[in-house]
């Protein structure tokens, strides 16, 4: 090692938030985590990721309970840690571009309720639309993260990447981060990324991938060795498959080293055990499938996530087409050139997806064309890192005039609509928020949560008036 200097690397722990939505479905309950946060707090982590992202969405839909109430509960467990959160730009946790004041609003309360990291990144990694966010973040005194979605691809040079992170370093971003959802980045390759990186800013590099292809941990270590500051790991009964590398794992290989984190290998076999009866039951039930805990080498073959194709062998499955599976994951690079060569993320990842099933399955490209690929050809999702192929575009949205401008330009105000629409089951100012982004699941919570508050206080009422013996 030729710099012999100490550099701890700095880990985020993801098992709160990405380790369980990449593996349980995002079904960990606030219950769940509670018993274990304090310890979790002894730790010395850079961060504890534990917001955001499809947890948000989990919690009104599946666990029936407020997203807002679980952030207020472990931030008062962490007393020393970080919070962060993950933020999908403009789309904020959804999948519609939202007006700025919406952006606003919830950068302003997932702040003020207890998020100390906000990491915001955009699926074309266009970075007009993580502006109001960023803007709003470093206005709220937040630490605002911009994260790239890391994609392979004629456009994604060494040269890309050093520039599109000092402009992000000029826009006012805190920390800058690899998002490699796929699991797409080899170590020698991250070795030069981070070189590349570094070469274009000097902000912190947080480095974020999935185990799917299984180099994810040496990834990390080459990519330590090249300069990046913090790497994103989950505890190990929570780790390895589509979910990141483990936490002690990561924390060994770097002992002695000049990298070495310093945290106690005994505390976190404790937090290890801990969640270790959570992945036994879930196996038991079928909620962790042990087919995602493998190596996928598809996903480093074919350049797509793991998620994707297993939604393509169900689109196809479904057409009863399930033989033209080769020719689908062939026609898929064809599509995303056709798109603008994006990086394969959600909401990205579907649409060329399904057109990609489309022009194989009909038996002619682009005869049938889903509304999604028509909003991403005129613009509607901004702009992409290629242009569109002329024929193609002209095909799908004819004589249309696609936008140019950031999306969100074109978006009127939309508190005071939301406001005035989820005013009769209002009981917080967040409520707004979680009607916003998910009105029919939210009015579901919302009349769920007073289903049970008029129980307790029935209950109550016939305890007072003597129903019940004391
Ligand atoms: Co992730």
């Amino acid at each position: 090692m030729a710099d012999t200097a100490k550099r701890p690397v700095k880990i985020v722990e993801t098992v709160l938030r990405d380790a369980h939505q990449s593996l349980l479905a995002t079904r960990m309950s606030t219950e769940q985590m509670l018993p274990i946060i304090e310890k979790m707090d002894q730790v010395g982590y850079y961060a504890v990721e534990c917001w955001g992202g499809a947890t948000f969405d989990s919690c009104l839909r599946f666990l029936k309970e407020d997203p807002w109430e679980r952030l207020r509960k472990l931030r008062a467990g962490f007393k020393n840690t970080k919070l962060q959160m993950l933020f999908r730009g403009q789309n904020i946790l959804g999948y519609n571009h939202y007006a700025d004041d919406v952006v606003e609003y919830f950068v302003q309360k997932s702040i003020a309720n207890g998020i100390d990291i906000i990491r915001i990144f955009d699926c074309l990694n266009d970075i007009r639309n993580l502006q109001t966010a960023v803007k709003a973040t470093n206005k709220e005194k937040g630490h605002a993260q911009i994260a790239l979605c890391y994609t392979l691809g004629d456009a994604y040079t060494l040269e890309y990447w050093k520039d599109i992170a000092k402009r992000i370093e000029d826009m006012g971003a805190d920390s800058l981060c690899i998002k490699d959802m796929a699991g797409l980045l080899t170590p020698y390759a991250a070795d030069e990324l981070v070189h590349a990186l570094k070469e274009g800013t000097n902000l912190p590099i947080d480095l974020h991938t999935h185990y799917t292809s299984g180099v994810a941990s040496m990834t990390y270590m080459k990519a330590v060795e090249a300069g990046c500051d913090i790497i994103d790991c989950a505890m190990s009964p929570l780790a390895l498959g589509t979910s990141q590398p483990a936490t002690e794992v990561m924390v060994e290989t770097f002992r002695g080293t000049p990298y070495d984190t310093g945290y106690d290998l005994t505390k976190l076999a404790e937090i290890a055990e801990y969640f270790r009866p959570i992945r036994e039951e879930s196996l038991a039930s079928g909620l962790l499938n042990p087919k995602v805990l493998g190596v996928n080498i598809k996903t480093l073959q074919y350049q797509v996530p793991g998620g994707m194709l297993s939604n393509l062998v169900s689109q196809l499955k479904e057409a009863g087409k399930e033989d033209k599976y080769q020719e689908v994951l062939e026609e898929i690079p064809r599509v995303r050139k056709d798109f603008g060569e994006p990086p394969l993320v959600t909401p990205s990842s579907q649409i060329v997806g399904t057109q990609a099933v489309m022009n194989v399955i009909s038996g002619e490209r682009y005869k049938l064309v889903p509304k999604e690929s028509k909003k991403i050809m005129m613009g509607e999702f901004g702009q992409t890192v290629k242009p569109f192929n002329p024929e193609v575009q002209k095909k799908i949205i004819g004589d249309e005039t696609p936008i140019t401008c950031r999306p969100a330009d074109l978006i009127e105000p939309e508190l005071p609509k939301f406001e005035k629409e989820c005013a009769q089951w209002k009981q917080q100012d967040e409520d707004v928020l979680s009607y916003a982004l998910f009105p029919a699941v939210a009015k579901e919570f919302f009349q769920y949560r007073e289903a049970q508050q008029t129980k307790v206080d029935q209950a109550v009422a016939d305890k007072e008036s003597g129903a019940y013996p004391v």
